[in-house]
């Protein structure tokens, strides 16, 4: 049987992340794997959730199933943080899934299962498991211009000009905010304008909301959401729990489609469910359970919203302090990484650069010189700086 197999291409992420582990030298640097770090380079759990899973082991009386679609009350909670009280309820329909990889996952089968035919528009650079993903659910992959390396910004003509021509019926996937892996997002008047452009074309976006809270707050992440939400037709959207309630070993997510009627919403939701079954059968319940008690508990929300504006306070302090140290090592200017969001930035290094960095200085980044910029602390920024601009 096995020997039929070749072996599986590795993920660099979680290649990294396991060299890292295994990196004796005290000094090394963790700037690969996107998890939020606090000032001790741990990941705590949020107060918040904590609270909630006391409650949980207090309160729940049965682990009984509870569908293939997961906990409507959390479904229920989730489509009002991403969509808004606005939304067009009647025409949404909402899966809880295993994190955002199961959301889109699910969505993608959804998608092959609607239209076998359609290509997925993919920008470039994306995130390195979108393609594998995508790509497993029998999808064809194109991509689209994206990331300025020479200006850290977004190339939006390139951008436009290539989405201008996409097959109409096609998938666009987009990232709601905080771009992974380059922290290049579009303004809003760029998606108003890629949103008339889809609307036009007749294009489905796929969008993939995995940061939602740590690019400019909750509500104004979701914007780009809720304005393709107020003029498409039809969309998906595929939410991640992992990084805003740092549950990520939970794999607490939500897959969401907006249809054109609510009949067509209730043929494709019931859709969502049989594939589902047909996948992980039922989502896993616990960081679901936990998250839906903070989001329907008034008290708890707001204090996992003040967490989690920290988070992102934290990470735009850590983004000003190594763009100013970058800039004064190198004499370049590197003001671009104040004005990205979320997690990440690309710097510019090749493969090799990135892998001496990782063998000689211990510092542990993606080879397309991807850093977690929540990694940095104010222990680590100056020497992480200065490595790079030693090797670059
Ligand atoms: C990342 O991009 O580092 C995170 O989303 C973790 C992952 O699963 O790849």
């Amino acid at each position: 049987m096995f020997e039929t197999l070749t072996p599986a291409k590795p993920d660099p992420i979680l290649t990294i992340m396991a060299a890292f582990r295994e990196d004796k030298r005290a000094d090394k640097i963790d700037v690969s794997v996107g998890v939020y770090k606090d000032e001790a380079g741990g990941t705590p759990i949020v107060a918040a959730v904590r609270e909630a899973e006391l409650l949980l082991h207090a309160q729940q009386q049965t682990k009984t199933y509870l569908g293939p679609l997961g906990d409507v009350g959390f479904n229920d909670l989730m489509r009002g943080l991403v969509f808004g009280q606005q939304a067009d309820k009647a025409r949404i329909r909402t899966a809880q899934t295993p994190g955002g990889c199961g959301a889109l996952r699910l969505l993608a089968d959804l998608v092959a299962a609607a239209r076998p035919d359609a290509t997925v528009h993919i920008p470039d650079p994306t995130w390195v498991n979108h393609e594998p993903l995508l790509a497993s659910s029998g999808l064809k992959l194109k991509s689209y211009s994206y990331f300025d390396r020479a200006g850290g910004g977004v190339r939006f003509d390139a951008m436009v000009r290539d989405l201008a021509v996409a097959k109409p019926g096609d998938v666009v996937l987009l990232h709601g905010c905080c771009h992974n892996p380059t922290g290049a997002d579009l303004d809003m008047a760029q998606w108003k304008t890629i949103g008339t452009l889809m609307l036009d074309r007749g294009l489905f976006p796929l969008v993939d909301l995995a940061y939602q809270g740590l690019g400019f707050g909750l509500e104004e992440d979701a914007g780009p959401v809720r304005h393709l939400a107020s003029i498409m037709p039809e969309m998906a959207v595929a939410a991640s729990c992992s990084k805003n309630f740092a549950v990520y070993r939970d794999r607490v997510g939500a897959a969401f489609i907006l249809a054109s009627s609510a009949a067509a919403a209730d043929v494709a939701g019931a859709k969502l469910a049989t594939i589902g079954r047909g996948m992980w059968s039922m989502p896993p319940d616990h960081g679901a359970a936990a998250v839906k008690i903070v989001l329907e508990d008034e008290g708890l929300r707001a204090n996992w919203k003040a967490e989690l504006d920290g988070m992102r306070e934290r990470i735009q302090m850590l983004r000003a302090n190594l763009a100013s140290e970058l800039t004064r090592l190198t004499n370049s200017d590197f003001s671009f990484v104040t004005r990205q969001t979320g997690m990440f930035s690309c710097l510019p290094l090749t493969d090799g650069q990135a892998q001496r960095l990782r063998d000689e200085r211990g510092v542990y980044l993606l080879p397309d010189g991807r850093i977690n910029v929540a990694g940095l602390n104010a222990q680590n920024t100056a020497p992480f700086a200065k490595a790079f601009a030693e090797t670059r």
